[in-house]
């Protein structure tokens, strides 16, 4: 069975403390859905780590009704420690099938999307957009923590971004990424498709 199938099997959407992984710098990560009264939070580190373009918080408000499954907070416990804070997160667009077509057009307002071309809460996404991440040296770790806590609807959907930092750039080639536009190379502004993460294995 491949490393997809495994995740395949496993129980559908978990996240929490239980589901925490070791941090590359030690203690535990786990990710975990926002409350509502956390938008504005996920907003700040939005414009604190990669751009004020990137979205208003009335928009992120918007997108988090339709869908909450498109924010993700990362929680670190660090070593010694009893308390965990809060240091990054996952934010998404899953786009139906029109939204995937205008994506790939380059039509698509991605920084203010219309809800008609993003899936609601509990449809499978033809496609999702990964609106912003914050996660230093955690992807990979969190690959199969974030993949659990989507759950299936999502499993089978491809991942696309646009790469708006230096550090997405790096981590995009290093991860195998490819242009949407079919050149083979990416850069700053670039919207690229993902290769299918490595959702293997249960995290324990
Ligand atoms: C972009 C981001 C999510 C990438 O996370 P990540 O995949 O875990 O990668 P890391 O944070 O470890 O970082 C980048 C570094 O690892 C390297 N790297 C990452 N993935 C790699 C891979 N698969 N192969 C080789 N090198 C890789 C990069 O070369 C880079 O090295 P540097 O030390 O010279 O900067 C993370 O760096 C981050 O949250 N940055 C701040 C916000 C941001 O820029 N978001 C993305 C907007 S497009």
């Amino acid at each position: 069975m491949s490393d997809y199938n495994k995740f395949k099997s496993l129980r559908e959407r978990v996240w929490g403390p239980s589901e925490s992984v070791e941090h590359p710098e030690g203690g535990l990560v786990w990710v975990r859905p926002p409350e509502s009264t956390e938008i504005p939070l996920l907003h700040r580190l939005l414009i604190a780590e990669i751009s004020p373009q990137a979205g208003t918080l009335e928009t992120m408000m918007r997108v988090f009704a339709h869908n909450s499954d498109s924010f993700w907070l990362i929680e670190r416990l660090p070593p010694d420690s009893e308390t965990s804070n809060i240091v990054g997160f996952y934010a998404f667009l899953p786009l139906t099938a029109e939204g995937r077509a205008a994506l790939e057009a380059h039509t698509l307002d991605t920084a203010d999307p219309p809800l008609c071309v993003l899936a609601p809460f509990g449809d499978a996404p033809a496609a999702v957009y990964i609106w912003a991440i914050v996660a230093r040296r955690l992807t990979r770790t969190l690959d199969r923590v974030i993949a659990r806590a989507m759950g299936l609807r999502y499993a089978d959907a491809p991942l696309y971004a646009r790469v708006a930092t230096m550090e997405g750039l790096k981590s995009g080639i290093g991860a195998g990424s490819i242009a949407v536009s079919g050149g083979t190379d990416i850069g700053m502004g670039s919207l690229i498709r993902l290769p299918p993460p490595n959702r293997g294995g249960s995290p324990s």
